[in-house]
């Protein structure tokens, strides 16, 4: 795979899987993030370029993608993956913490979308992949603001897929369920669901990268889970949440083993 790819949030997690992958692959592969040490170290172990970016700023942002085109050329892909999830009853949530998971997880989406547009339209071709998240198709007491933010990454990046879908250039939405990385730290399972691995999602982004459509859904067999699942009555729908714990799993965690998340996320 000879493409030029940029990751945003890959200093760990889904990000740093899916840049090692790529890399594995042959792509040219820059990460970035906006925690300098981890993605320093990250840049190194892989042996890719790595760099600061902050997603909510488009001054950043852009010195990103400059210096991204300059270590690997022009971009073929661009993927908007920084995000981060606080949980917990939405009357306990503050103004502060609302506002920068909105301003991460879907304005630092959009302005990824618009500058890495910005870039590939003119050339007639790339492609932007957004991490959203299962979260933006169904939604769970203790999850409203990340419910809220998925869901806009969901329809930001379906409407704006239509929008350019005759200019050459691709926009896919990723949503995987949870997945083993320290944004579910101090959170059980639901019941009787393995969670995904991160290179569960690198598979399926590297698959996405190589035959582009607008959603894929990790694991699969989910999709169809969520379509019927939306059309049951609210009674069902009830009692299914509360068979699988899920009524419960954004509001009963392990809030000591969250600590270090929840300090990173606010930091
Ligand atoms: N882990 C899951 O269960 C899960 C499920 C569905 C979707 N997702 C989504 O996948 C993406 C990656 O999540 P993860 O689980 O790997 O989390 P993670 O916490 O392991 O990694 C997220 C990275 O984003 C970086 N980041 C945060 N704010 C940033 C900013 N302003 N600018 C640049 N980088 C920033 C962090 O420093 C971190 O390295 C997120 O968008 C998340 O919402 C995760």
């Amino acid at each position: 795979m000879s493409k030029a790819v940029a990751i945003t949030g890959a200093a760990r997690g889904i990000g740093l899987a899916t840049a090692r992958v790529l890399k594995a692959k042959g792509a040219t592969v820059v990460i970035g993030d906006i925690d300098e040490a981890a993605v320093t170290e990250a840049a190194e172990e892989l042996g890719v370029t790595g760099l600061v970016v902050d997603v909510t700023s488009r001054a950043s942002f852009t010195a990103f993608l400059d210096r991204a085109e300059e270590a690997a050329g022009p971009l073929d892909v661009v993927i908007n993956n920084a995000g981060i999830m606080p949980i917990g009853p939405v009357t306990g949530e503050s103004d502060a913490d609302a506002r920068r998971c909105l301003d991460i997880n879907v304005h630092g989406v959009m302005l990824g979308t618009k500058l890495a547009l910005g870039r590939m339209l003119p050339r007639g071709r790339g492609h932007v992949i957004n991490i959203a998240s299962l979260a933006g198709l169904t939604y769970m007491p203790g999850l409203a603001l990340y419910n809220a933010s998925k869901a806009a990454v969901v329809a930001f990046t379906e409407a704006t897929r239509l929008e350019v879908q005759e200019r050459g250039v691709h926009v896919s939405a990723v949503l995987p369920t949870f997945t083993n990385t320290e944004l579910v730290s101090g959170m059980r399972n639901p019941k009787g669901q393995r969670n995904c691995e991160p290179e569960d999602i690198a598979a399926a982004v590297v698959a996405l990268v190589g035959r582009p459509r607008p959603q894929a859904v990790i694991p699969a067999k989910l999709a169809r889970q969520v379509k019927i699942g939306a059309l049951l009555p609210e009674r069902v729908k009830r009692a299914m949440a509360r068979r699988y714990g899920l009524d419960r799993i954004f509001l009963d965690f392990d809030a000591d083993a969250r600590k270090a998340y929840d300090a990173r996320i606010r930091a």
